[in-house]
């Protein structure tokens, strides 16, 4: 018989080099991340190819959109956890919620029913419109409750394009600032892009996140991973990204 030889010959897929993704949508039914427990399967097995073992759930937690509880990220954590399961994957789930700073965040926060990851880590999200005035105190306030928080990928908040001595600020108190890697694939324009690598240049940058909401994102990230870009910028992240210390 004849063998074709070279065939198949595909090029092996970049791993990232940390292990944990903090950040994504993966959770099906909760927010506009993924709308099936199919979807989710695809996109964990998605996180794996790219060398992620253990995701920590963040869906959105916003006034009116999403309003999600405890309850409603349970229910969805333990929708997928069964289907992870059947399927055999081989990876390790954790849930949270990226938290909008808005008033539904005030009265889960008062009522004591906000749910962090591991290490009481917690993912915030500013407006996009506006920053918040009392975002300061609320750093202040989380961290002397023992709360460690991350702003989610502050490189797409446009209004601290002109005003960044507001990161510098922020990370002063305490913050740890998540980049996602979809804005230095250049997905959320070149704004973002830009900013991201500011931050990077002045040591701002302690996680790294997928962001993924679809797998077209996945796709995307992918794509990026096996950039010359990356690889040229991969050794200026590691010892610097501690997405592991999630614990
Ligand atoms: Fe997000």
């Amino acid at each position: 018989m004849f063998k074709i030889f070279g065939r198949n010959k595909q090029k092996e897929d970049v791993k990232l080099f940390y292990k944990t993704d903090m950040h994504c949508h993966i959770m099906p039914g909760v927010d506009h991340g993924s709308q099936s427990v199919e979807d989710s399967i695809e996109m964990l097995k998605a996180e794996m190819d790219m060398g992620i073992s253990r995701v920590i759930l963040t869906s959105h937690t916003t006034a009116e959109t999403f309003e999600n509880t405890p309850e409603s990220l349970a229910e969805g954590f333990e929708t997928l956890k069964a289907a992870v399961e059947q399927e055999g994957l081989s990876i390790e789930l954790h849930y949270s919620s990226e938290y909008r700073i808005d008033e539904f965040w005030d009265q889960l926060y008062s009522e004591g029913r906000i749910v962090p990851m591991p290490g009481k880590f917690l993912l915030l999200e500013n407006s996009f419109v506006q920053e918040l005035i009392s975002i300061d105190e609320l750093m202040f306030d989380l961290s002397s409750k023992g709360y460690k928080p991350i702003l989610a990928h502050p490189e797409r908040y446009s209004y601290y394009f002109q005003r960044r001595t507001r990161y510098q600020k922020l990370h002063s108190l305490g913050v740890k600032f998540q980049v996602n890697l979809l804005s230095l694939a250049g997905y959320f324009g070149g704004g973002a892009r830009e900013n991201a690598y500011w931050l990077l240049e002045h040591n701002l940058v302690d996680m790294l996140g997928s962001d993924m909401h679809s797998l077209e994102h996945a796709e995307v990230i992918k794509h990026y991973l096996n950039s010359k870009e990356w690889a040229k910028l991969q050794p200026r992240l590691e010892g610097r990204i501690v997405n592991d210390m999630i614990k």
